[in-house]
């Protein structure tokens, strides 16, 4: 899929050389609870490429870049990813601790070619926060702060393309905008690995962002992307509430405690829409110290499930080794947890021992990949939510925006 055939430019287009660029990076990283250290840097080794390429051209480059969520844990500053950029560009990356402040101003305004600044996570800024069309987003007053200084907005975070952030698709509706190299990248290589042949398609889902893994199963179903959906993970047990398993108090509260039981209609909906959503039959359950594995009708005797069961392992390996394409986002249970990591491995296992087409998506899961893959049948993506954006046929507002520009300002 080249840029043109996208309606956009990438920053291949332009010449560079001594231009003043904002570089939009996703280098939001695993971090570790207890440390709350970087546990997983892949995505800030997979950009760095990307920065070389903009330095060698003698562009003056300023980063900007998300880590978490307001009031999440892994909400944090970005110094520790300006140190391992450094790292991995070979070349100092100062981080400013700074977005629109004087100092960022003045940082920018003296940058010189061939150097670049990491600028402080951009969602410290509430207007980050807001969702709204491109429109709606070139005016705020942070972009339009920002955009006055730079000659060029480049946007090489694939892996927050499905945010309608002011970040990803403000400053290209008020100035030229590009796609990066990762960016290009990202969409060339996935729409190469999901192409139709490669059938029956099993969607493998998990991880923690729960309201939008429902929408984008909602997609994948009615647009029939997958032959079928096999849920892991937190999302499971909010598909077994749903459909009015008892699960326990304490699985109980936890899902009330943070306002999935709101999403129960939209849940029930998914599942009417002619594809096959598989559920776990059982799971590893801590109760109290100990772990135990328990089917699904014994949840009600209390204790959190934070893993998947035994028998789903191997239910779900075997379905996934008869796949003819596999896309796994998000681990299947608490991974930060040893005791809760098995559900997980195992089925990254089988679709690596498979004969199928792999996309697997997000930094969790794709740290978990040994080094020795096979690069011909497995494509790890930086994308989780944008993977299957994409994968599930909506439209990616950061593209989306990049026309815009294109149209505009190119
Ligand atoms: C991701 O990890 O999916 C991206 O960085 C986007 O993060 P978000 O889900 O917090 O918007």
């Amino acid at each position: 899929m080249s840029p043109h055939t996208l309606g956009i430019f990438s920053v291949g287009d332009t010449d560079i050389s001594s231009k003043k660029v904002l570089l939009r990076l996703d280098l939001n990283s695993p971090i570790d609870p207890k440390s709350k250290r970087i546990s997983d840097d892949s995505r800030i080794r997979a950009h760095a490429e990307s920065v070389k390429l903009l330095l060698d051209q003698g562009a003056a480059v300023a980063i900007l870049a998300h880590q978490g969520r307001p009031g999440d844990s892994d909400f944090t500053t970005l110094e520790e990813h300006g140190e391992r950029l450094s790292k991995y560009v070979g070349q100092r990356i100062e981080y400013i601790g700074d977005i629109i402040g004087p100092h960022a101003i003045r940082t920018i305004s003296l940058l010189k070619p061939g150097e670049a600044v990491l600028l402080e996570n951009v969602r410290f800024l509430a207007e980050e926060m807001i969702e709204a069309p491109p429109e709606d987003q070139g005016s705020r007053i942070y972009v339009r702060k920002l955009s006055k200084l730079f000659n060029l907005y480049v946007n090489d975070a694939f892996g927050a393309s499905h945010r309608s952030q002011p970040s990803i698709v403000g400053f290209p509706v008020v100035m030229r905008g590009a796609a990066g190299p990762l960016m290009i990248r990202e969409l060339t290589e996935i729409s190469r690995a999901f192409s139709e042949e490669n059938r029956p398609r099993v969607f493998v889902l998990g991880g923690a962002k729960i309201p939008d893994t429902v929408r984008i199963i909602k997609n994948i179903a009615s647009r029939k992307a997958a032959d079928k959906i096999l849920l892991t993970g937190l999302v499971s047990l909010v598909y077994h509430m749903a459909l009015g398993t008892d699960l326990g108090p304490d699985n109980k509260s936890f899902l009330v405690s943070k306002g999935y039981d709101k999403l129960l209609e939209e849940v029930r909906v998914t599942t009417k829409l002619g594809v096959e959503i598989v559920l776990p039959k059982d799971y590893r359950v801590l109760r109290g110290d100990v772990v135990e594995n328990t089917c699904i009708s014994s949840l009600n005797m209390g204790g959190r499930a934070l893993d998947i069961g035994e028998e789903t392992i191997e239910e779900f390996s075997n379905i996934i080794r008869s796949a003819g394409a596999v896309v796994m986002r998000g681990p299947a249970g608490y991974i930060e947890d040893m005791r809760f990591r098995a559900g997980t491995e195992a089925l990254l296992r089988s679709a690596l021992e498979s004969r199928a087409r792999v996309i697997i998506g997000g930094g969790h899961l794709g740290s978990m990949i040994p080094g020795d893959y096979d690069r011909n049948r497995i494509l790890i993506s930086t994308g989780g939510g944008a993977l299957l954006t994409l994968l599930s046929g909506e439209d990616l507002p950061a593209i989306e925006a990049l026309k815009i520009s294109a149209k505009r300002w190119w």
